[in-house]
């Protein structure tokens, strides 16, 4: 398996794996707009065991975190923020999510000076939620009514970046 930075090439395969994995999607647009903004916050988990077909065959995405410092922080402090995170049912439990959420998390330290990171989940999301609660560190800041589209309440989380400072 290999860890790497997202690049443009990959995003129609982040795209796609997105869409296999959950209901909040968004057009190509907004993944080139991480990819150029903040190069080194994307990262993407690909499975390198299959031989290539061609020269042309494309990366086996299994797993990405596309991810975003905020722009116009209202409280003036530097912070970057998790748009999204999935992995392939085929590879879950194998510590990838957690890989590609710490390269994030360093990058947006060391290059952005990052003093949090935050993300929203949904409140059913249980192994999401104990991946960033009792894996990553994350806490609970607020629960944000009816925030995804179909009515469902989100945990609103953050995590302090000192340690990595
Ligand atoms: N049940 C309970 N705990 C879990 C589960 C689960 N199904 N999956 C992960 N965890 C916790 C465990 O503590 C695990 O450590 P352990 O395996 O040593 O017990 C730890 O998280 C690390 O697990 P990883 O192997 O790194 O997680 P994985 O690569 O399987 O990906 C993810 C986890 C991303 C939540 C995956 O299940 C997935 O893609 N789900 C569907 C999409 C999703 O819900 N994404 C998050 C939405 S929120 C957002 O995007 C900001």
């Amino acid at each position: 398996m290999d860890i790497r930075v997202l690049t443009s090439a990959d995003i129609p395969h982040v795209q796609s794996t997105n869409i296999t994995n959950l209901p909040e999607n968004y057009f190509l647009k907004y993944y080139l707009y991480h990819a150029l903004s903040w190069p080194q916050l994307s990262w993407v988990a690909v499975d390198v065991s299959r031989p290539k077909k061609t020269p042309y065959d494309p990366p086996k995405i299994v797993g990405y975190v596309l991810a975003k410092m905020e722009e116009e922080p209202v409280n003036g402090i530097q912070h970057g923020h998790i748009t999204s995170l999935s992995v392939m049912r085929t590879h879950r439990r194998l510590g990838l999510a957690d890989k590609l959420m710490r390269q994030s998390q360093r990058a947006m330290v060391e290059v952005y000076g990052a003093q949090y990171v935050s993300l929203h989940v949904r409140m059913s999301n249980i192994a999401a939620l104990r991946l960033y609660r009792d894996t990553l560190g994350f806490a609970v800041e607020k629960v944000e009514a009816k925030y995804y589209a179909d009515g469902e309440d989100a945990y609103s989380m953050k995590m302090d970046l000192k340690f990595l400072r």
